[in-house]
């Protein structure tokens, strides 16, 4: 079973970006644990990570055909891509949406996110772990 793991813009500065929220782990490091876990479960997965609207739209796009399945952390444009949204339908691919905080317990202008409603569904406030709650879930998904 192959996933891709899209992360959207400003999520390269984990680690170091308001850690009170986000927690101390790097990107690179969320994404290591998540590929041993994924590793000991049978599973491959590719990631991305971009600040640029086009380049995550093209990686959705790209992934047809190519995975199972998607995992996307839309970051700051979950609250306003309808064009990630839009790329997310087209394809078709069954994917779970992560983010690291609890989106509930924020400003309310992050309660809504416009790509939640194309996914499967959506893992929050579980921090980096949220990736690998977010493998397992999209496993038992897929069937796998
Ligand atoms: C985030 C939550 C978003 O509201 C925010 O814009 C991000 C990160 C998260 O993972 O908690 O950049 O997606």
């Amino acid at each position: 079973m192959k996933f891709l793991i899209i992360n959207g813009p400003n999520l390269n500065l984990l680690g170091t970006r308001e850690p009170e929220i986000y927690g101390r782990e790097s990107l690179d490091e969320i994404m290591a644990a998540a590929a041993d876990f994924a590793a000991e479960n049978g599973i491959q997965f590719q990631w991305v990570q971009s600040h640029h609207e086009g380049v995550l739209i093209d990686a959705i796009q790209n992934a047809s055909g190519q995975v199972d399945g998607l995992i996307i952390n839309p970051a700051g444009y979950g609250h306003s891509s309808v064009a990630i949204r839009d790329a997310l339908s087209a394809v078709g691919l069954p994917t779970v949406e992560v983010h690291l905080s609890n989106l509930a317990q924020r400003e309310e202008f992050r309660h809504r996110t416009l790509t939640a409603d194309v996914c499967v569904g959506q893992i929050c406030g579980f921090g980096g772990h949220g990736y690998q709650l977010a493998i397992m879930a999209l496993k038992k998904y897929i069937g796998g």
